[in-house]
């Protein structure tokens, strides 16, 4: 399964047109780059209009109440479809319990290792977000994250799903899946070239000139 990871509006709208997107994931690094002075409230409510599914938005509180607050606010936009999304940590698992508690879904973000991801899920989050890009940063292989992640939630029949995100190539997309991803989060610029391939192109533009040239 796709989300968008976005919070582009009009770009939301066209690729949600596609059929092949299930959900969002913004957060403050993508708003401050995309939305800019736009205020916040107004943004998300306009990423919610132009899609369909859940809608990530990040805390960016630090202490557990501040962050429960902030969470309820964001909540309180789209009951039906806001995720909200947790920076992994002490405080955000506390967060997350919390939220599952009272039946708001949460994402666990800014994970890059199986024990965070293990951690995040025991703590009920409805997501677990796995960096791909952040992690081979560090040079660390991600595939065996994601996978091992994978089987420990089947195990225990924990019910948070695996999001990965930090997608930088259209290979990250393919692994992601393959190692066991419920969830890949793919910007528009990485989802625009996973519809290009020369061949296609070719073949199309054969097919086309030869029904045109065809004798009549
Ligand atoms: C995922 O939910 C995040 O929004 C995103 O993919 C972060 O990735 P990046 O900042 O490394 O691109």
């Amino acid at each position: 399964m796709l989300f968008l990871d976005s919070s582009d509006p009009k770009e939301i709208k066209d690729i949600f047109a596609w059929g092949v997107i299930a959900g969002v994931t913004t957060n403050p690094l993508i708003l401050a780059r995309e939305a800019g002075a736009v205020d916040l409230e107004e943004r998300i409510r306009a990423v919610v209009a132009a899609s369909k599914g859940p809608v990530s938005v990040e805390l960016v509180s630090e202490s557990e109440g501040a962050m429960m607050e902030e969470a309820r606010l964001y909540h309180a936009w789209a009951p039906t479809r806001i995720v909200i999304k947790v920076p992994f940590g002490e405080a955000g698992l506390r967060v997350t319990h919390a939220l599952a508690s009272q039946g708001i879904e949460t994402n666990v973000t800014c994970i890059m290792s199986f024990n965070q991801a293990y951690l995040a899920a025991l703590a009920g989050g409805t997501y677990v977000s796995i960096f791909s890009g952040r992690v081979r940063d560090m040079g660390y292989d991600v595939r065996p994250v994601i996978a091992e992640t994978r089987a420990q939630l089947e195990r225990e029949k924990l019910a948070a799903k695996i999001i990965v995100g930090s997608i930088r190539h259209i290979l990250d997309v393919n692994e992601a899946l393959a190692h066991g991803a419920h969830v890949v989060t793919v910007p528009p610029a990485i989802l625009r070239k996973m519809l290009h391939n020369p061949k296609t192109d070719e073949t199309i533009r054969e097919f086309n000139a030869a029904w045109a040239s065809r004798a009549k």
